[in-house]
């Protein structure tokens, strides 16, 4: 069965734009509850931590030192079908192929500064919310 809760981030190249807000009443509007969330900056190699799943790729250096440019907006998100229907409201990675209106259409800059993140499974939503809020037995 489907789980009801999510981990998102905004990017650095979203908050730096000042879309914050935009992105939180898209989320909001949508029917998720938000659980947990704080402002935070990664350094470099905590961000490599975060996706050490894509160490091989050639585009992890360039990765981590994007997102510790600047802050971002770590989240865990609560609704029925919480992942999938996460994806479809952020839109695909590559903004380009971004389905108009997603949050990615809107706002993200390449397919690397794509302005937010989403887990892509129930598992992964566990272990990235674990990675920002240890103290989540609290919410
Ligand atoms: P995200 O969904 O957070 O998961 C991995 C991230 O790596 C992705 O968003 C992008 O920020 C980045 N990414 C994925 N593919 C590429 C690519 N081809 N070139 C540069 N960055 C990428």
């Amino acid at each position: 069965m489907a789980g009801k809760r999510t981990f998102t981030m905004i990017k650095p190249d979203a908050t730096s734009a000042g879309h914050t807000g935009s992105i939180l009443k898209i989320i909001e509007e949508a029917g998720y509850k938000i659980i947990a969330m704080k402002k935070t900056q990664l350094s470099s190699s905590r961000a490599g931590q975060f996706y050490a799943v894509h160490q091989e790729r050639p585009f992890y250096n360039d990765l981590c030192a994007y997102m510790s440019s600047g802050p971002i907006v770590p989240m865990i998100l609560e609704k029925e079908n919480a992942v999938e229907d996460f994806r479809k409201l952020i839109g695909a990675t590559d903004p380009q192929k971004a389905d108009p209106g997603t949050i990615r259409a809107l706002y993200a800059k390449s397919i690397e500064a794509n302005a937010i993140h989403g887990s892509d499974s129930d598992d992964n939503a566990t272990i990235e919310g674990d990675f920002f809020f240890s103290d989540l037995e609290k919410y």
